[in-house]
């Protein structure tokens, strides 16, 4: 049987990230469960990635702090020992006006969406190279297809398209880089019932996705090895 293999997961302790995390546990992977403010969160994501099998801990980092990724990185390595997957999940999603936009959106949005992921990249770079790993990083269909009232999200996800494509070519050949893009898969908590019918009304395959399509889709560009530099729209046809 082969090493087993280290996943670090930010954003992990709810929603996309946390099915992510227990996605690849159910793949082998030990998770690194990153968090920010879901502290009781992520600890229920390591519990039931140790019910799979695999080991896990947590790990808390707020990332809009530039030295906070390379600390991560170093922290999930002195407990590991090693790293072998890269999932770059957590991330801001502000509504704003366009008459609204100040430095401060601006900003925010860039600072986690885009240089948190790269910054965290570089700091893995060692140990993703010394183990042929890969990083997945997950943008949106708004990377394709930009919605209204939401401006410093969508240039810092199209942004992060073009930087995953961008590093799968400098990290080629020991680094794959690729992308999730979910569509609607699991709709702001605060959008009501005719909002998200709104939603479903304009994607092709009429329902919102699942956490686990997006899981799916994370786990098997993780092991997909001669795949690099690409984006899997898991949107329900809403870019076509
Ligand atoms: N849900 C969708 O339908 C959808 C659609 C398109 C794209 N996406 C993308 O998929 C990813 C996950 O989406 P989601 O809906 O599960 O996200 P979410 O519910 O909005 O959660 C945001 C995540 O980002 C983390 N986070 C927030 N501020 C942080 C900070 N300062 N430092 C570090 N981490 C921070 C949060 O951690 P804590 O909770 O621990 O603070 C949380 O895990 C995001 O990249 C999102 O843009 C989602």
């Amino acid at each position: 049987m082969g090493e087993t293999k280290t996943a670090l997961v930010t954003g992990a302790g709810r929603r996309l990230g946390k099915a992510i995390a227990l996605r690849l546990a159910k793949d082998g992977f030990n998770v690194a469960v990153h968090y920010c403010g879901s502290r009781d969160g992520a600890e229920r994501t390591a519990s039931e990635v140790r019910q799979r099998g695999s080991r896990a801990q947590t790990f808390q980092a707020d990332l809009y702090r530039r030295e906070a990724c390379a600390r991560l990185i170093e922290d999930v390595l002195d407990h590991f020992g090693a790293l072998d997957l890269l999932v770059l999940s957590a991330a801001n999603y502000d509504a704003v006006g366009i008459d609204d936009v100040t430095e401060r959106e601006w900003d925010r949005a860039l600072d986690l969406n885009l240089s948190a992921p790269f910054f965290l990249s570089l700091a893995a770079l060692d140990s993703l190279r010394a183990r042929h790993g890969n990083i997945v990083f997950i943008t949106g269909m708004g990377a394709t297809r930009p919605k209204r009232g939401f401006l410093p999200y969508m240039v810092s996800k199209g942004a992060t398209r073009q930087l995953m494509r961008t590093l799968a070519l400098e990290l080629a050949p020991a680094v794959r880089v690729n992308a999730v893009a979910p569509g609607t898969v699991l709709p702001p908590e605060d959008l009501s019932e005719d909002e998200v019918a709104g939603l479903v009304a304009d994607i092709p395959l009429q329902r919102v996705g699942s956490a686990k399509a997006v899981a799916d889709a994370v786990a098997h560009l993780a092991q997909a090895d001669f795949v690099t530099g690409q984006e899997l729209l898991v949107d329900g046809g809403v870019t076509i």
